[in-house]
C-alpha cells in the first residue's frame, strides 16, 4: 500500500506538474542516483571523468571521483603522460598512473587511457636532440610495447595519438612528423594494436574537432586511408573543451561525429569542460548549462557515440586557470563542492527519455 502510493506520487510528478529540475536524487529519474547511472539508463557505457595525481590527497574530491553513480570510467589527466611514464630512455615509471588506474578498476570503473603519442609533455631525453628516424621509431615502439603490456587488461581506450593535426587540416609540425613523416601515425597504431589487448579500443583523440571544418574532415580522411591500409583504429575521440556561450551547436557536433560513426568508428566526448570569462555570473551559469547539455545530448543521440568524459568535475583543480587567463569556473561542481546548473541540465539531458 505504501508503496503503491508512493509510485502515484512519483507518476505524478513525473508527469511534470510543474516540478522543478532536480536532477538525480532518486526523485524524478528512478533509481538513477548520478550522471553515469542517468548514462547508462540512456544507452552510454559511461559518463566519466578525468583525475589528476595532485587531487588524489582531497577526500572529499575522492568520494565524488570514485562515486560510481556520478562516474562510471576515470581518465588519468596527466599520469600516462610520457615525460612520467619513461622519464629516462627505456626507464619506466607507471606511480602516477596506477595511482587512477588502480583504484578506478578496483572500484569498477572503466577507464579510458591516455595517452601513447603527443608532441607535448615528452621528457627532456626525447627532445633534447633528433634521433634518426629508424631510432624514433624503434623508441616509439618500445614505448606503446612496454606500456600496453603493462596495462594489458586495464583500460576500455587508448588514446593512440593525441592532437597531430593543425586547424587546416595539415599535420602538426612534431618531431614525430619531422623525423618519422606522417606515417608516424600508421607506425603508433598498428604498435598499439600490437601491444595491447585485442579488445581495447584504439582512439584518435583531438580538440576543436567537433564541427565538420578543416580538421576533422581531415582526421575522417586519415581515417579512411588507414581503413584502405588496414591500419587498425577503433574511435575518435572529441575533446570538447569549450567556452560558455560559443560551442558549436547540438547539430554541428551531431554532424561531426557522423562523419566517423559511418565509417564503423566509434566516438567519444573525452575532454569536456565549458570555460567562463570572469567573473561568473547566474546568466553565464545558465548559459554553461545548455552548453554542457547540448554536448551531452549530441552523444546521446547519436549511435555509436559511447560515452562522455569531463575534464575534471571540480573547479579547483580545472586546467582551465592556469592555461587561460581570466576564465575559469568551468566544471560542473563548484569549489564549494555544490553542483552547478550545469550539472542539474546534463542529467535532465540524460534523464529525458526516462
Ligand atoms: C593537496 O595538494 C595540493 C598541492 O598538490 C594542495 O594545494 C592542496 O591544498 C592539498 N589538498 C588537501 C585537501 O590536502
Ligand atoms: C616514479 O615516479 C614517482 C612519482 O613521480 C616518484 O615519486 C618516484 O620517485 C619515481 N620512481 C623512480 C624509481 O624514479
Ligand atoms: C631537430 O630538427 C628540427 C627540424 O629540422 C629542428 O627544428 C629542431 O630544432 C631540432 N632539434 C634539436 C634539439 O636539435
Ligand atoms: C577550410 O579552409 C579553407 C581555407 O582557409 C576555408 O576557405 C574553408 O572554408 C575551410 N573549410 C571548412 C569546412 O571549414
Ligand atoms: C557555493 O558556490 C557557488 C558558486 O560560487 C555559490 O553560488 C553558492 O551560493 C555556494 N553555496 C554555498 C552553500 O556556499
Amino acid at each position: 500500500m505504501k508503496f503503491a502510493t508512493l509510485s502515484l506520487a512519483l507518476a505524478t510528478v513525473s508527469a511534470g506538474l510543474a516540478a522543478p529540475s532536480q536532477g538525480p536524487g532518486g526523485k524524478y529519474y528512478g533509481k538513477a542516483k548520478g550522471l553515469n547511472d542517468l548514462a547508462r539508463r540512456a544507452g552510454l557505457l559511461y559518463f566519466g571523468t578525468a583525475v589528476d595525481n595532485p587531487s588524489l590527497n582531497n577526500s572529499k574530491y575522492l568520494s565524488i571521483a570514485y562515486d560510481t553513480s556520478e562516474f562510471g570510467q576515470a581518465t588519468p589527466a596527466n599520469g600516462q603522460k610520457w615525460m612520467y611514464i619513461e622519464p629516462q630512455r627505456n626507464v619506466f615509471n607507471y606511480t602516477m598512473g596506477d595511482a587512477i588506474i588502480k583504484p578506478a578498476k578496483n572500484n569498477g570503473q572503466m577507464r579510458r587511457c591516455h595517452t601513447f603519442l603527443w608532441h607535448s609533455q615528452l621528457p627532456d631525453w626525447l627532445t633534447s636532440k633528433n634521433y634518426t628516424k629508424t631510432e624514433l621509431i624503434s623508441i616509439l615502439e618500445n614505448h606503446i610495447k612496454n606500456e600496453a603490456t603493462y596495462y594489458k587488461n586495464d583500460c576500455y581506450a587508448w588514446d593512440v595519438v593525441n592532437e597531430a593535426f593543425n586547424e587546416d587540416g595539415t599535420y602538426r609540425n612534431t618531431l614525430w612528423l619531422w623525423t618519422i613523416g606522417p606515417e608516424y601515425l600508421e607506425y603508433a597504431f598498428k604498435f598499439a594494436r600490437k601491444y595491447t589487448s585485442r579488445q581495447t579500443k584504439l582512439y584518435y583523440n583531438d580538440y576543436n574537432v567537433e564541427r565538420v571544418n578543416n580538421k576533422s574532415i581531415a582526421i575522417a580522411k586519415m581515417v579512411r586511408d588507414f581503413q584502405r591500409k588496414g591500419v587498425p583504429i577503433d574511435g575518435v575521440g572529441f575533446q570538447a573543451h569549450f567556452k560558455t556561450g560559443s560551442t558549436p551547436s547540438y547539430e554541428e557536433q551531431v554532424a561531426s561525429m557522423k562523419q566517423f560513426t559511418k565509417l564503423g568508428l566509434e566516438v567519444a566526448i573525452t575532454e569536456l569542460d565549458v570555460r567562463t570569462l570572469l567573473p561568473d555570473s547566474a546568466e553565464k551559469q545558465a548559459q554553461q548549462a545548455k552548453d554542457y547539455a547540448n554536448t551531452v545530448k549530441a552523444c546521446k543521440d547519436t549511435d555509436d557515440c559511447v560515452g562522455v568524459t569531463v575534464w575534471d568535475f571540480w573547479d579547483p583543480v580545472s586546467w582551465v586557470p592556469d592555461v587561460f587567463p581570466g576564465e575559469g569556473v568551468a566544471c560542473l561542481w563548484s569549489a564549494n563542492y555544490t553542483k552547478k546548473p550545469a550539472y542539474y541540465a546534463v542529467a535532465d539531458v540524460l534523464g529525458e527519455d526516462d
